[in-house]
């Protein structure tokens, strides 16, 4: 027995030094574990006589709990211990200096869409958007383009189903605008618009905008002189503009528009226009012989890309963070 008192001792003063839960619990299962010191000795002691049994017993199990409550103290010490060292390696320190925001900036297309926009605001039109998926009738038939029309195949169209395609125009807008407003009106309209076709120049899916006057003697000197304001306006510069007879089956007569920089040199075609067709006003239910109006319709990305210098269209959507910082203009 004192042996055995001695080694219980022995085992006090290890967990009391102990730095490790670990050692804990490997010196609790050599006490107390099933086959461990003090398990067999409490085993023993049924060969006792019964006076002999009872003091030993009881010695045996003051022996037990010192151990018992000197590995609990020490497991909570160990456990409180761990828990401080860890609430001190994650403190966080909040009078450090946050870190600086990147900041992003607006993508060149979004830009020249507001500045459109502010320019056409000014020269009195409102702005108006319509859906991206057209039916056949708003994307052509409306427009005095019928069925079998050569102009059809001309816009390369994504169809979705029979009936439901991706617009190839913003002119839709003009139809769907028009639809629900008495003349006298102006307004233009910008967004997407798809057609299937990809190169340096053309990208599958690219932004147009639209723009439409619908009065009383509404002219061709209108629309050439509301285009040549809002186009030195939008490259503030004292550029030339020309209008050269062309065809859409929505104007009549219709023009398509060049612009030079170089006191005519050179000349760069830049959008398309016209008198509204009688038939379109007739669709709409606008009488034709006393409203008259113009349309006209340009490609964004060819006046961004003017604007700004950028010859890869392509760029424009690519992502490339460099680029974006390179060309984002601040908020
Ligand atoms: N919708 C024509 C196009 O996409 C442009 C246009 C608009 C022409 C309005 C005349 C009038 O090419």
């Amino acid at each position: 027995m004192q042996e055995l008192a001695l080694k219980i001792k022995e085992a006090v003063a290890l967990v009391r030094l102990a730095q490790d839960l670990k050692v804990i619990e490997s010196l609790k299962t050599e006490y107390l574990g099933k086959t461990g010191v003090l398990t067999k000795a409490m085993q023993q002691l049924s060969s006792y006589s019964p006076e002999e049994k009872k003091q030993a017993g009881q010695k045996l199990n003051l022996l037990k709990q010192d151990l018992i409550t000197e590995i609990e103290n020490k497991t909570a010490a160990l456990k409180h211990e761990a828990t401080n060292l860890a609430l001190a390696a994650e403190r966080i320190d909040v009078t450090i200096p946050a870190r600086e925001l990147s900041r992003g900036g607006v993508h060149l297309l979004s830009a020249a869409m507001d500045e459109i926009s502010d320019i056409f605001k000014v020269l009195g039109f409102g702005v108006e958007f319509g859906p991206e998926i057209e039916d056949e009738f708003h994307n052509f038939t409306s427009l005095n383009i019928p069925e079998h029309h050569p102009a059809r195949q001309m816009h390369d169209t994504f169809y979705l189903d029979d009936t439901r395609l991706l617009r190839t125009h913003t002119s839709t807008v003009q139809v769907r605008a028009m639809n629900n407003k008495k003349p006298p009106f102006r307004f233009i309209s910008l967004g997407r618009v798809y057609r299937c076709d990809s190169d340096r120049t053309h990208t599958p899916m690219f932004h147009q905008v639209e723009g439409v006057y619908v009065d009383k003697g509404v002219n061709m000197a209108h629309l050439k002189g509301i285009l040549t304001c809002f186009l030195k306006m939008f490259f503030v510069q004292d550029i030339q503009i020309r209008l050269r007879p062309s065809f859409f089956p929505f104007t009549e007569p219709s023009a398509e528009v060049d612009i030079s920089t170089d006191n005519g040199n050179t000349w760069l075609e830049i959008l398309g226009c016209g008198m509204v067709h009688p038939n379109v006003l007739k669709n709409l239910g606008i009488d034709h012989r006393i409203y008259s109006g113009f349309a006209f319709g340009m490609g964004i990305e060819r006046l961004t890309m003017l604007k700004y210098g950028i010859s890869d269209l392509r760029q424009m959507y690519e992502g490339d963070i460099r680029w974006l910082k390179q060309h984002g203009k601040p908020w």
